[in-house]
């Protein structure tokens, strides 16, 4: 491997698995796992929605940037969980690439769709059937160009969390060791 990628950075649309998949991997890795939305939640003693709320997005996306870039120059191997949508801004993105091997979780929007309805904590995601089915098909396709950029691309519908794992696993160990 490389040595500056030290960290292994999971992204993907909402719901893809990202904070599921993230800790199981980061325990079969042997090193540490952090969740960049959990972080967010601790440093600013307030959920992710509120933040939207009372801050705005932009504000969101400051904060989100900076939270990557502490959690990235980490010494210590880390698997990191983004949030949906933290991989679309470049200078993240160029700094992600250059200390980490970037994985895509991808997932059928049908597939996301049967697991967002049931969430009520994501601000960007609507709360009824037709809008939340919109907003999936048109935020995955302004971002999917972004997630492709990813070392390795996951197709993860239909596949049990063991079987992703196994899936990553395969593949670093063939690229990588
Ligand atoms: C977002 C996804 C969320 C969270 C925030 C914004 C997005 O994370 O970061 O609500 O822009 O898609 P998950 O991907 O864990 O839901």
């Amino acid at each position: 491997m490389k040595v500056k990628k030290r960290h292994l950075v999971l992204i993907g649309f909402s719901g893809s698995g990202k904070s599921t998949i993230g800790p199981l991997l980061a325990k079969k890795l042997n090193c540490l796992f952090f969740d960049i939305d959990e972080q967010i939640v601790k440093n600013q003693k307030k959920t992710i929605a509120e933040i939207f709320k009372t801050s705005g997005e932009k504000y969101f996306r400051n904060i989100e940037a900076q939270v990557i870039n502490k959690a990235v120059t980490s010494k210590k191997m880390t698997v990191i969980a983004l949030g949906g949508g933290a991989f679309q801004r470049a200078e993240t993105q160029k700094k992600i690439r250059e200390m980490a091997i970037v994985v895509y979780l991808s997932c059928a929007q049908k597939e996301l769709y049967r697991r967002l309805i049931k969430k009520t904590d994501r601000p960007l995601m609507p709360q009824t059937g037709s809008e939340l089915k919109e907003k999936i098909r048109t935020l995955s396709a302004k971002r999917l160009k972004n997630y492709q950029k990813a070392d390795f691309i996951i197709a993860t519908t239909d596949k049990t969390t063991k079987e992703v794992i196994q899936k990553i696993m395969m593949k670093i160990n063939h690229a990588y060791y």
